[in-house]
């Protein structure tokens, strides 16, 4: 059976993902920043015995290193760089991420959740990846990302980790490209979650299975692109 590694799995898209993977029989290694407050994912891990959780914060390097040594040996089919943060309340408006108010915090902290550590996973996992069938890497990026959509200002906080993001994705295709592996950029659309909230119009069901088939789908030769959940090229 394929398996995947997710991170940020215990809420949201990663849940979501590993609930869709479970049901599909695959192999899922859950990371969460604390396992004992995910409550779904050990409800999951009651029902399959091919669910296994570990306890990562993706910003914490040293934590990636152990986990890549813990799991050496094993095939990583799919690696989900999921987790990322907004680094605002949607239903509070977006602030701090302007112009006139910038919280150079917040800036500093999606740097490292969005950009610094889902390339600190490849770096550890790429050997995971490339001994496995699949060879594929997810980067979670998102439509704010896009330089030629971004007409209205604003999020520069978010808006540039997503962008910085795809920009590895293109860069590390060219580099990974020897071992195999297919890497691209995914736009999952506003959806409800935590992060998206209510006001969102994409249900997290709907755009995970979409997801996922656009991963079942990939080639090879889209390493270095970026799709939408529908399987549509987007442009940068
Ligand atoms: N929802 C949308 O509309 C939307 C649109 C475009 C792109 N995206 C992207 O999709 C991804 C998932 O978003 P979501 O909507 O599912 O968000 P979410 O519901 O807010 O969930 C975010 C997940 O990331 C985890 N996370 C945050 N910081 C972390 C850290 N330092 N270490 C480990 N895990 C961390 C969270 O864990 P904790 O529970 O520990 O905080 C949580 O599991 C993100 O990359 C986001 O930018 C979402």
């Amino acid at each position: 059976m394929p398996s995947v590694l997710i991170t940020g799995a215990n809420r949201g898209l990663g849940l979501e993902h590993t609930r869709q993977y479970l049901t599909k029989g695959w192999e899922v290694l859950a990371c969460c920043r604390t396992p004992s407050q995910a409550e779904e994912l050990n409800t999951l891990a009651d029902e399959y015995m091919s669910l296994e959780i570990y306890e990562l914060d993706v910003i914490d390097h040293d934590a990636i290193e152990q986990l890549a040594t813990l799991l050496a040996g094993r095939k990583i089919d799919v690696l989900l760089n999921n987790a990322g943060i907004l680094g605002a309340d949607l239903t509070q408006g977006l602030q701090h991420q302007t112009l006139s108010d910038m919280s150079y915090e917040i800036w500093r902290e999606l740097l490292e959740v969005n950009v610094l550590a889902p390339f600190k996973m490849i770096s550890e996992f790429q050997q995971h990846v490339a001994s496995s069938d699949m060879k594929i890497i997810l980067m979670m990026s998102s439509s704010l990302g896009s330089i030629s959509g971004n007409t209205v200002g604003g999020v520069h906080g978010y808006r540039t980790t997503k962008a910085s993001l795809n920009m590895l994705t293109k860069g590390l295709a060219a580099e990974l490209e020897p071992s195999g592996i297919t890497i691209f950029s995914m736009a999952p659309g506003w959806c409800k979650t935590d992060m998206g909230t209510d006001l969102a119009d994409v249900e997290v069901t709907h755009s995970v299975a979409g997801q996922q088939r656009v991963i079942s789908e990939i080639q090879f030769s889209d390493s270095g692109s970026w799709f939408d959940y529908n399987g549509d090229l987007l442009s940068w």
